[in-house]
């Protein structure tokens, strides 16, 4: 079984992703800059979850290099020195998954609503810029509520679109299954995060104003999952 690194597990997104995958019986490494930080958070997932998962914590690098599939999971404006401090761990045809959103106001911006254009394209784009070219390099997740993630007793009712190479992307599609409710949409490309990264800055606007501070999903209707 492929084991899976999450960058920034510490935090709010990774910590309910790390949580989910958990539960569902994969191999997870919570990284953080600070070993003791990841132990913590693993220890707390084992006290939610019960001794039965498989969880650990490591430094940064060290998660990494233990893992197959890493997700960087970090603010955009950590993204360049995050991948500055892991790329060397990275090896030919591990999958990393980028879930980062390059909301302005992470880079000194005001509105929570507003995105910046990275010269690369999307966040995904600059992680594929700055990762080995062996990586297989897939955008998911950006539209997901941490909060419902991290509320494990209950769905998640959203889709989740996946982009990058053929084979990581079908992949990642079967990882997003793996969280109750959640159904993995083929979106293509990695390019095509271009595009649904902002949807998560329409999110939050949706958020503020229906007062939902637990997060309001999307669905794509009419799919034929045969294809
Ligand atoms: N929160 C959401 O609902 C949500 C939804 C969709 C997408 N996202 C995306 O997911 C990513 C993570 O979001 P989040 O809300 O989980 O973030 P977060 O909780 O604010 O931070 C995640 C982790 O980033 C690391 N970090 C903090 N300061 C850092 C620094 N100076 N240098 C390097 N790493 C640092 C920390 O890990 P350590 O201190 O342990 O190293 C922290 O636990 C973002 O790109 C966001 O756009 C979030």
């Amino acid at each position: 079984m492929k084991k899976i690194a999450i960058i920034g597990g510490t935090g709010d997104l990774g910590y309910g992703l790390a949580l989910r995958w958990a539960k569902a019986g994969k191999q997870i490494v919570i990284g953080s800059r600070q070993e003791e930080k990841a132990v913590k958070a693993a220890e707390e997932i084992r006290k939610v979850l019960g001794e039965g998962v498989t969880v650990s914590g490591m430094g940064n690098f060290e998660a990494t290099k233990s893992a197959q599939i890493i997700v960087l999971s970090v603010p955009f404006q950590f993204l360049v020195p995050t991948m500055r401090q892991i790329r060397d761990a990275i090896e030919e045809g591990d999958t990393l998954i980028s879930v980062i959103v390059p909301l302005a106001v992470e880079i000194g911006g005001f509105s929570p609503t507003q995105v910046v254009t990275p010269w690369q394209g999307s966040a995904a784009e600059l992680v594929q810029s700055l990762a080995p070219p062996g990586a297989q390099v897939v955008s998911a997740f950006q539209n997901m509520s941490a909060y419902r993630l991290q509320d494990v007793e209950n769905e998640v009712d959203c889709d989740a679109i996946v982009s990058g190479p053929k084979n990581a992307r079908k992949e990642v599609m079967e990882l997003a299954r793996l969280i109750p409710g959640v159904r993995g949409i083929d979106g293509g490309r990695l390019d095509y995060a271009r595009l649904v990264e902002p949807i998560t800055a329409l999110l939050i606007g949706l958020n503020i104003r229906y007062k939902n501070r637990e997060g309001i999903g999307i669905r794509f209707t009419y799919v034929n999952e045969e294809i």
